[in-house]
């Protein structure tokens, strides 16, 4: 039962637009690298499997959980699990994750990664949302900033919802 409304925000072809300019981006910053991109699930999957396929080094996908949200709101403390991540050691990763909003899920994987000693670190997140910043992160990529709005789509969920959503919508609860 779907009872909250929603807008869109970003269309599912300005979507397509950015993720292939990043793809590019990406490919040739990392001209003769091999990239590990590392997704953050479960809200980056879809970013990410996209975005992957806009790369063209070689480049190999890891995934990580991570939750701090229930429902609209952020709990302030991160759950984080990591089954079947590949060696971090020596190699260039790119965290690819949905949205920042506090930082305070980036600020404890950046932490966790860097403490891996990889060759090297990036963050690349589809959208941004500077104006609830509470940890201090920045990331290296980003698709979009928005303004403080609660966004579903794209792989962004509300309850576990929406994240089939081909574009991001702002979300009236
Ligand atoms: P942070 O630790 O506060 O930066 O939260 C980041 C995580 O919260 C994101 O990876 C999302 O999974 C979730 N999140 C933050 N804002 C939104 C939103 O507007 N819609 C859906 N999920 C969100
Ligand atoms: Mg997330």
């Amino acid at each position: 039962m779907t009872a909250e409304k929603y807008t869109v925000l970003i269309s599912k072809e300005e979507i397509h637009r950015r993720v292939k300019e990043l793809g590019k981006q990406l490919s040739s910053e990392y001209a003769g690298k091999e990239i590990l991109l590392i997704c953050t699930l479960k809200g980056a999957v879809i970013f990410a499997s996209d975005l992957a396929r806009s790369i063209k080094v070689p480049c190999e996908i890891g995934f990580v959980k991570a939750k701090s949200y229930s429902g609209d709101r952020s709990t302030g403390s991160v759950d984080i699990s990591f089954e079947d991540l590949p060696d971090i050691k020596g190699r260039h990763i790119i965290i690819a994750e949905d949205i920042i909003d506090t930082g305070l899920t980036l600020k404890k994987l950046s932490e966790y990664f860097l403490a891996k000693e990889p060759a090297s670190m990036k963050i690349c997140a589809f959208l941004d949302k500077p104006s609830r910043r509470k940890a201090d992160i920045k990331a290296d990529y980003i698709g979009f900033e928005i303004e403080d709005h609660f966004v579903v789509g794209y792989g962004l969920d509300h309850n576990e919802k929406y994240r089939n959503l081909p574009f991001i919508a702002k979300l009236e609860l």
